[in-house]
């Protein structure tokens, strides 16, 4: 008697039915009145009661197994019949957004492939800086009007600790830091004390060139600005350079573009002159050299300096500054990144 428990139990435990119409016919098999397990219990009736005891428990423990092996498996048809799961593996998935790189740092990086193809490096200096760095060292005398050029953020009340008001701070760490010759470029943040508009910002980004070596001219500047805004703007791209001022360079030149939208036309952009200032620039000044140690009778160099915010806005047509802070993604979204 005992083997035959334990063929039906070997068969409860490895039955597995297709749908809810075979574990039916398997109930009534085993389970009904005139079920097979049911049958078990007419032949109990004839045990001695020392094989009752032990069987009894035999007989009992595979009715229950059954019993629950069909109550879980009529969940899960019920379950899988009501419900509307139907898995479809041929579906696409569901889309995985992939990030996108800010406009600033497509066009910071788009500039820094441009000079990187006349062999210049990058490097990198302090946001907050001492007044050497950001100013004395760059001939910004004291008490100078010039000092006022840019409404600096101080740090300290002796107004030595500052947050750089231009990348120009990383030429001055460079000159005295590093062997010559130098062709660098340092982009970064920087920091005015500005009311904040579709025009200006608080805090921007800048990108400063540097180049020192021995017959440095001014010629050398401006055909390397012309293939930079070539490269930047397209080929058919002007440029012309007006007279300035900065203390740090003499000459010193602002730099304009031929207008991205109109051609030259005259448009709305442009203010109808058909131009658009991008950076300044110059041949480095005697006195910084002399600041940084550098023998200005055998070494010359120019330096320029642009906004990347300015860049990105002619670039991209973009009116308003203020977007590149707020991170709107229906703004950012709009780039995707080459560079
Ligand atoms: N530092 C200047 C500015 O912030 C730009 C500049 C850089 C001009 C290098 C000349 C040379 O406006």
């Amino acid at each position: 008697m005992i083997e035959k428990i334990q063929n039906i139990q070997k068969i409860v435990n490895e039955f597995t039915p297709k749908n809810l119409e075979e574990l039916e016919e398997f109930r009534l098999k085993y389970l009904s009145k005139k079920g097979e397990i049911s049958a078990l219990f007419n032949d109990f009736r004839f045990l001695s009661p020392e094989e009752k005891k032990v069987i009894g428990v035999e007989i009992n423990k595979l009715k229950q197994t059954a019993n629950e092996k069909i109550n879980t498996l009529k969940a899960s048809f019920v379950v899988n019949k009501d419900s509307k799961i139907d898995i479809d593996l041929s579906r696409p998935g569901d889309p995985l957004n992939l990030g996108t790189r800010h406009p600033l740092s497509i066009v910071r990086n788009e500039i820094i492939s441009i000079f990187n193809r006349l062999g210049f490096i990058v490097s990198d200096g302090p946001e907050i800086e001492d007044d050497a760095h950001n100013f004395a060292k760059l001939n910004f005398p004291a008490d100078h009007p010039a000092r006022d050029m840019q409404d600096t953020f101080f740090i300290s009340s002796d107004m030595n600790v500052l947050l750089r008001t231009h990348t120009s701070s990383v030429q001055a760490h460079e000159m005295s830091e590093l062997p010559l010759p130098i062709r660098s470029l340092s982009p970064g943040r920087v920091y005015r004390n500005e009311a904040i508009s579709a025009r200006a910002h608080c805090l921007f980004h800048q990108i400063e060139g540097l180049y020192i070596d021995k017959n440095v001219s001014f010629a050398d500047l401006k055909q390397t600005l012309d293939y930079f805004a070539k490269e930047m703007f397209g080929e058919n791209t002007k440029i012309r350079l007006r007279p300035s001022y900065f203390p740090f360079t003499e000459p010193s030149a602002e730099v304009d573009v031929s207008c991205t939208l109109c051609k030259g036309e005259g448009c709305g952009v442009c203010k109808n002159t058909g131009w658009l200032e991008i950076l300044g620039c110059g041949m480095i000044d005697p006195n910084v050299f002399i600041s940084a140690n550098i023998d200005p009778e055998i070494y010359t160099g120019y330096a320029f300096g642009m906004g990347i915010e300015r860049i990105t806005m002619l670039k991209y047509g973009i009116k308003d500054l203020r977007l590149f802070f707020e991170n709107d993604i229906r703004f950012l979204e709009q780039f995707t990144a080459v560079y």
